[in-house]
């Protein structure tokens, strides 16, 4: 024992010697982790029904990497995207014209949330077979070699791919509508997102009641499922067995800590948050305005959604009263959908003054700063802005996150009702409800998000975590680029494609893949076992009561 001790320390030193002699007589050449991309299919698109910048932005940064790489990438969204020079020879053609907001503009319950997400999936199913046409001439045109799906709505864009034979990759922000869990849930879909500490009685609505009453509105309103299926059987359009189509892979723009803990099939993968590669700097105008206030909250509602009269008012004149308070000293606002027409003449603040609300509007007020359209990221990450007064959109979110700046949600539809659930839980926002909407309760939390020490430390926290996973979007292009190597020059149709990725359950079967003929076996070996004991038993028994009777008898 004690002998072998300058042996290896000797050993030791040989080794450091060795290397540390090469280190100072040789170059080390560097490894290149590139490959050979002569050999694979060029040709991408990105589909995606309800278009718009805040839901299309994140696809168009991953597929700016491939466009780098060398591929051509093609979208077909509803709408255009403004503006297009941001993404240099990205090719545009549109589905129509951009969806509405009309329909966003009425202030819903909770509960009705359910109702309008099931109206936007009947409305994307009745333009099915129009929207399934565009892509199926844009997928001829243009010799496309992969799709690449945002998942909402869009089952147009996942049947061309399948018919075609092409591999197909969705693209979503959450995990509900990809990989749903019986333990999860969403507004969306009229539930909480945790039903880990929900009733018996919540839990049973959730997992069998809502299901129901989602099918009943859509088919009350529109063809529901089955009817989609006789379009496609009209229009000879397969689905792999009429269940949820063939999808290659799943890209999930979320990361831990934010998305609930779920495990996950090989081929969904997490890749957010996505962000953009750059962002455009603050006007002079801005800058002005954030350098010269100490604690700016910045207030924005998305490009989509906006809230009722009533509640603008109220949210201007909580503004007007956090600054009086001294809560924050500067507002920065871009109205965006709201027009100063959604708004009362005046203001009845809390002490009794009246205030019009037009010279506000007009930026008169010194610490009010409206505008039309701001540099979100720019404004998030100046040190001056202290908090974020926002829809929660995954976007801004991830933005917010990212700049690590708290946020106060009033979430107004779609995901956002999620998101404010999930941010609400990690401890880095509070919420609002649009229907309850109250000044004092507006201040109370504000303060509270600037002042609170948990908050801080969460924030901390959700920032390393933003900014160490938003370099997963090189990954999302890797993992697009890998599944056109692999289908390559052969075509997408053996079933040896993305094998790698398909773990073995899904060809051994329910009973194999659990091992319940083993365990069978085991049963029944071991109820063989005990039949025999008894049996011996038994025999046993009535041998000796036999004999005891014959002895009696005797
Ligand atoms: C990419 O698109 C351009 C313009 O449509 C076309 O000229 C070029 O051949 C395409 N490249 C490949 C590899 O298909
Ligand atoms: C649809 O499925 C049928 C039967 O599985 C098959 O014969 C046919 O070729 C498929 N059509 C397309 C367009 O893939
Ligand atoms: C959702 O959770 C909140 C608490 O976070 C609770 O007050 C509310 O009743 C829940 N809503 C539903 C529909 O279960
Ligand atoms: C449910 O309750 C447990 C125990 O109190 C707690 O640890 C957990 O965080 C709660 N989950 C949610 C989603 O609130
Ligand atoms: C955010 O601003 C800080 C200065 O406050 C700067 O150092 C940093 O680079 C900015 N972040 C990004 C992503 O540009």
């Amino acid at each position: 024992m004690i002998k072998r001790k300058p042996l290896l320390i000797l050993l030791l030193n040989l080794i450091f010697y060795v290397n540390v002699n090469t280190a100072t007589t040789q170059n080390y050449i560097p490894i290149k982790d590139d490959f050979d991309r002569s050999g694979i299919p060029k040709n991408i698109l990105l589909g995606s029904y309800v278009g718009g910048r805040s839901h299309v932005k994140p696809m168009l940064d991953v597929v700016a990497i491939l466009i780098e790489r060398g591929y051509n990438v093609t979208l077909l969204a509803s709408g255009r995207y403004e503006p297009s020079s941001e993404y240099p020879g990205l090719n545009q053609i549109t589905l129509g014209p951009r969806l509405g907001v009309k329909e966003l503009r009425r202030t819903i319950t909770y509960e009705e949330h359910y109702k309008r997400f099931s109206r936007f999936i009947e409305i994307s199913r009745n333009g099915y077979k129009e929207t399934y046409e565009k892509y199926k001439k844009a997928a001829i045109e243009y010799n496309i070699d992969l799709f690449f799906c945002d998942v909402l709505g869009n089952d147009a864009c996942i049947d061309i791919a399948n018919n075609l034979k092409k591999p197909v990759v969705v693209w979503s922000s959450g995990l509900q509508l990809t990989d749903p869990v019986p333990y999860k849930n969403d507004p969306l879909y009229g539930c909480n997102i945790s039903l880990e500490n929900e009733s018996f009685f919540e839990r049973f609505r959730c997992a069998l009641i809502q299901p129901l009453q989602i099918a009943y509105t859509m088919g009350r309103i529109g063809p529901p499922a089955h009817q989609l299926n006789n379009i496609r059987e009209l229009m000879n359009i397969n689905t792999s067995s009429g269940q949820m189509p063939k999808v290659s892979l799943s890209l999930v723009d979320t990361f831990f800590g934010f998305e609930l803990p779920q495990p996950l099939p090989p081929n969904v993968q997490e890749v957010g948050p996505v962000l953009s590669k750059e962002y455009p700097p603050l006007t002079p105008e801005l800058s002005n305005f954030i350098n010269t206030h100490k604690r700016v909250l910045y207030v924005a509602f998305g490009t989509r959604f906006i809230t009722n009269t009533e509640n603008n008012n109220k949210i201007l004149q909580s503004f007007v009263e956090a600054i009086n308070r001294k809560i924050v000293d500067g507002v920065v606002w871009p109205l965006i959908e709201t027009s100063k027409d959604n708004f009362y003449p005046t203001l009845k603040l809390t002490d009794g003054t009246q205030m019009q609300t037009l010279p506000i509007l007009n930026n008169k007020h010194p610490h009010i700063h409206i505008t039309k359209f701001v540099p979100q990221f720019a404004v998030l990450n100046h040190t001056n802005t202290k908090l974020f007064f926002s829809h929660g959109g995954a976007g801004s979110t991830h933005e917010s996150l990212y700049t690590g700046t708290p946020m106060l949600v009033l979430p107004l539809g779609g995901d956002q009702m999620g998101n404010s659930q999930k941010l609400k839980s990690a401890g880095v926002a509070l919420t609002l409800n649009e229907l309850a909407l109250d000044v004092s309760d507006i201040l109370n939390k504000m303060s509270i998000l600037l002042e609170d020490e948990k908050i801080k430390k969460n924030i901390k926290k959700m920032e390393v975590l933003t900014k160490i996973n938003s370099r997963r979007k090189y990954r999302a292009a890797d993992l697009i680029e890998y599944i056109l190597h692999s289908s390559g020059l052969e075509e997408y149709v053996n079933d040896d494609f993305l094998k790698e990725w398909a773990p073995a359950p899904s060809r051994m079967g329910f009973i194999k893949a659990n091992n319940l003929d083993v365990y069978g076996a085991l049963l029944g070996i071991f109820l063989t076992l005990i039949g025999g004991i008894a049996f011996k038993l038994f025999k046993l028994i009535s041998n000796s009561s036999s004999i005891k009777i014959k002895s009696k008898k005797a």
